[in-house]
């Protein structure tokens, strides 16, 4: 009875904790190398013509593009957070818009066995990878 009394609590002194932290640097960081790997898997799957690799990335990239935002210490710092609303917020939901989108036009048209456009959308996605970096930090 205790022990299932328990397990409540915690999740929530989980959920609790994650708002108070909200999104890390390193949390953001660990992201984009995981986004960086499934765009290596994905052209790996186009190699070797494997389209259970490729699904694989796209599912990775497109779950993962969803944590992308501002992180705690960006929020915080009132100058940095406006920049965001003003510009950065918008252009990130843009581009993670159109990275999903392409996301799915890789599967949809590696799986109908057209590669010359499935390789065109991967393409269009790594463009917009680095408009964020170039945009957001001269990266
Ligand atoms: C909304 C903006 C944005 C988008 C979109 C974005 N990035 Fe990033 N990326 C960043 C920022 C900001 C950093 C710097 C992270 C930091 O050091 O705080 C970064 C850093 C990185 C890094 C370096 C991580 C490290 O180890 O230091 C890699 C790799 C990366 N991004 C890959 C990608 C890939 C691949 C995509 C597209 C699928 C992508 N990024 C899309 C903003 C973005």
């Amino acid at each position: 009875m205790k022990k299932l009394l328990l397990i409540p609590i915690i999740a929530t002194t989980f959920a609790f904790a994650q708002g108070e932290e909200g999104y890390t640097q390193g949390e953001r960081i660990l992201d984009m190398q995981k986004m960086a790997q499934a765009m290596q898997d994905i052209q790996a799957g186009f190699f070797y013509n494997n389209l259970d690799i490729v699904k694989d990335g796209v599912k990775v990239l497109s779950a993962t593009i969803e944590n992308i935002r501002p992180i705690n210490a960006e929020v915080n710092n009132k100058d940095i957070y406006e920049r965001w609303l003003n510009n950065d917020l918008k252009m990130s939901n843009k581009i993670r818009k159109k990275i999903k989108n392409k996301a799915k036009d890789i599967e949809d048209r590696f799986s109908s066995g057209d590669a010359v456009q499935a390789l065109q959308a991967y393409s269009k996605i790594t463009q917009q990878c680095l408009k964020c970096h170039i945009n957001l930090r001269k990266w």
